[in-house]
């Protein structure tokens, strides 16, 4: 959550900052700043700091002339104390600044410190305890890194700083400890940033600090240093990410562009399936075939709309590959003395790779005494796939709205070609099958684009949606988990209260909440629970319940009064629960249009969630 920028060249850097930060945006908006070096013969330090949007603290920046050619940049996601200025980062300790992604756990302990030496705090952040304790050992004869270094090594928690000081202006420093942070090299000119979307227009090349590592950035070189202080070589990656995934284009919001992508995601993620003609075990990486054909279980850890993939997952690797599987909010598994069986493989689901709680459950399965784990993830060199024995990456390309979308739809796409694997190598599918399953995922992009073809209609939905305050959503089996999908995306960027339900739950309770000012929005595909899903919709329509139902092209629904059917392609087999996510997703999309809230940026949430 909260984003970090640095950069030191021979030009202006502070249009590198503001650029970065607007990019990284996504990572928290509540407040943003930027702390540049004054030049001249006595360099100081110049901060602005904003409380709202980017781009309000940019134009202050430049109606206050900054400039400079040494700089650190912050956008801010609230954990310790309300979003004020005062709390916004960077933070100063007398000629020291600094920004900060993490919550530093010993925060109390060391402002106790602190206050018995002298220093008088500003805000009620846990961050302004790192910029005092480094300008104490500033004071006390340090350098810059080496000051760094040592007030690392007093915090507990986790951290990704850029540091800087008026007293060396030829430099700044970094550290990583459980927050993404990688440093860019360019020509003449280095760069630090939480994610290389910041700095994509200055460089591609990239070097990603491991855990407890610390880096001295100048303008012609970097040094990294591992947990002990040692230099050491982490090694140069070239980013393939695309500018184009990162701008809007002709698209009004990002979560619009990436529900329209996913034709084009879903195809990438399936290309090496396609491409091989089947469903080899190295989709998953060199040794996937030993782990996988060893194990007699599944149990999988994530979060949110991951979560949810994962439970889409059970019920394809328990009727496919005849495996039993576990699905568990990570938050809850790495905090219960759950049961581990040492030849269940742990998939961890997670689009962005850095969610705390799940690679925290992930660290607590190993400890558990879980031998093989998997992760899907779509960032590649984030810490989860790190942190993971397989990795399958889906090809979603870059998510940037904070509503996942394009990033849950290629996760059910991997949990499939999974679940064929599983399947294969324990015998519960044959070369016919195979072929089969092949088909139906060669269909699924065509499918996809077809069910984004129902958008006009679904936007006449949602103008009835957003007058609305409440709204119950109903799936069975497969589509039990895009239910809660559809009712999580409502949540999230219209504020509408929505609940989901497995269809045959309504009469044990949440019935009592259906009049006819309740929408009861219905995933009804044509499966072999369609039927018990139709006396499900009497049970609402009986106490005056309005329906608005996702139906196949093939099933033989009729509208009637108070029952509103939208009709999706064709029953898509096995992979139906895939496209009917495409009119959940967009019936949120529409619905928070009509209600003019921030699609992008829904208030008091963020991309990644890297505190607990
Ligand atoms: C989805 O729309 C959410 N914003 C959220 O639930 C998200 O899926 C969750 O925080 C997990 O994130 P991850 O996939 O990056 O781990």
């Amino acid at each position: 959550m909260c984003g970090i920028v640095g950069a030191i060249a021979d030009r202006d850097v502070v249009p590198v900052l503001i650029e970065g930060l607007k990019r990284l945006e996504y990572r928290g908006y509540d407040s943003s700043g930027i702390a540049v070096l004054e030049q001249g013969a006595q360099p100081d330090i110049r901060r602005v700091r904003r409380t709202g949007r980017v781009s309000e603290m940019a134009s202050a920046a430049d109606a206050e002339g900054f400039n400079s050619v040494l700089g650190i940049g912050h956008t801010r996601w609230a954990t310790h104390g309300g979003v004020t200025e005062a709390n916004a980062h960077p933070h100063i300790s007398a000629g020291v600044a600094l920004v900060h992604n993490g919550i530093i756990e010993n925060h109390e302990e060391q402002r106790e410190k602190l206050r018995a030496l002298g220093y008088v705090f500003e805000s009620q952040t846990d961050t302004e305890v790192i910029a005092h304790l480094m300008h104490h050992h500033l004071k006390g004869g340090d350098s810059l890194l080496s000051a760094l270094q040592r007030t690392v090594k007093e915090l507990t928690g986790a951290y990704a700083l850029a540091v800087m000081s008026r007293a060396e202006p030829d430099h700044f420093v970094c550290a990583r400890m459980g927050c993404p942070l990688l440093v860019g090299l360019g020509d003449g000119e280095n760069f630090v940033a939480s994610d290389v979307s910041a700095i994509i227009s200055s460089t591609r090349r990239v070097i990603f600090l491991e855990e407890g590592d610390t880096a001295d950035v100048r303008r012609d070189g970097v040094q990294v240093y591992d947990a002990h202080d040692q230099p050491i070589d982490r090694g140069v990656h070239l980013s393939d990410v695309s500018l184009a995934s990162l701008e809007l284009g002709p698209y009004r919001h990002f979560m619009q562009k990436e529900v329209h992508e996913q034709p084009r995601a879903l195809g990438d993620t399936i290309e090496a399936a396609i491409d091989a003609g089947g469903f080899p075990a190295e989709l998953f990486g060199r040794n996937a075939e030993a782990v996988l054909s060893g194990i007699t279980g599944v149990q999988i850890l994530a979060c949110g709309t991951s979560y949810y993939a994962g439970m889409t997952a059970r019920y394809w690797i328990e009727s496919i590959a005849g495996l039993p599987c576990n699905v568990e909010i990570a938050s809850e598994y790495r905090y219960r003395a759950a049961y581990a069986d040492p030849k269940h493989l742990v998939v961890t689901l997670s689009q962005s790779g850095e969610t705390l709680d799940t690679m925290e459950a992930l660290k607590y399965a190993k400890s558990l005494g879980h031998l093989h784990t998997l992760s899907i993830c779509n960032v590649p060199e984030s810490a989860i796939p790190r942190a993971s024995e397989l990795v399958c990456y889906t090809r979603a390309g870059a998510e940037i709205g904070v509503a996942s979308t394009k990033a849950f739809t290629t996760q059910l796409a991997a949990l499939f070609q999974l679940t064929v694997v599983l399947g294969k190598l324990h015998g519960r599918v044959d070369a016919t099958r195979e072929a089969d399953y092949l088909e139906q995922l060669r269909f699924l992009p065509g499918s996809v684009q077809h069910a984004l073809n129902m958008e006009p209609q679904i936007a006449a939905w949602a103008e009835r949606f957003a007058r609305k305050s409440s709204a119950l959503f109903l799936g069975r089996g497969l589509h039990y988990p895009i239910a809660l999908e559809g009712a999580l995306k409502l949540k999230e960027i219209t504020y509408i209260h929505a609940e989901a339900y497995p269809a045959g739950e309504l009469k044990h309770g949440p019935l009592a909440l259906v009049d006819e000012d309740m929408p009861v929005v219905v995933i009804a595909p044509n499966d072999s629970l369609l039927e018990k899903v139709k006396s499900n919709m009497q049970e609402v329509r009986a106490r005056g319940g309005e329906l608005f139902v996702f139906a196949d092209q093939d099933s033989n629904f009729v509208e009637s009064e108070g029952v509103h059917v939208i009709r999706t392609p064709r029953h898509a087999g096995v992979l139906s629960p895939i496209v009917h996510t495409i009119p959940v997703q967009l019936l949120a999309y529409h619905t928070a249009l009509a209600r003019g809230t921030d699609v992008d940026k829904p208030r008091n949430l963020a991309k990644s969630v890297t505190v607990e």
